[in-house]
């Protein structure tokens, strides 16, 4: 689990995952607890909501967002989980020069968020280009992302700086 390796690379930092499914959030829980990682804080719910709940704003180094959609049908679009809403959240929370991070495997996501993404702006893309990330931004590949690897498949990665204010 990407949080639990990243947790392990640094100790220094505190983690907080955020997870819909009761299951997910529990087994993160349990195994951050199992390898004696103090660093890891697990919320349980809908991030959609929670993040309008946390404080105090410009606290985070990095947001990151692996393959959030897994219903990513047309008519699931109310369910995606970054919206321009969700975004103004994450942009309040990102520190200065704070990160965002998001990868999915899905083309027609990537297109949306990435356009949700650039018309954010207080948040700049790091791709000179202004398009999409060419490697992996660390070497701890998500669960899905290796299965992607693993497969050939392509994966579709941005990452936004908060802009100096
Ligand atoms: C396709 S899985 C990817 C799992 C993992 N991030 C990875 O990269 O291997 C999508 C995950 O996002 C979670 N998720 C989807 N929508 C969410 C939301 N609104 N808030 C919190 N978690 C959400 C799902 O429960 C699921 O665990």
């Amino acid at each position: 689990m990407y949080v639990l390796g990243r947790a392990r690379q640094l100790p220094a930092w505190g983690f907080l995952a955020i997870e819909v499914r009761g299951r997910f959030a529990r087994l993160i829980a349990e195994r951050a607890e199992k390898y004696g990682l103090e660093n890891v804080k697990v919320i349980h719910g809908d991030a959609r909501r929670i993040l309008p709940r946390l404080a105090p704003c410009d606290c985070l180094d990095r947001v990151s967002l692996h393959f959030p959609d897994p219903w990513w049908k047309k008519r699931h679009g109310k369910r995606a989980v970054l919206t321009p809403r969700t975004l103004e959240e994450v942009v309040r929370l990102l520190g200065p020069r704070g990160e965002l991070f998001v990868q999915t495997d899905v083309f027609p996501r990537a297109v949306s968020i990435l356009r949700i993404l650039t018309d954010q702006p207080d948040i700049e893309n790091s791709a000179a280009d202004g398009g999409l990330l060419e490697k992996p931004v660390d070497d701890c590949p998500s669960n899905r992302e290796q299965t992607c690897m693993q497969a050939g498949l392509p994966v579709f990665r941005m990452l936004f700086r908060k802009k100096n204010q």
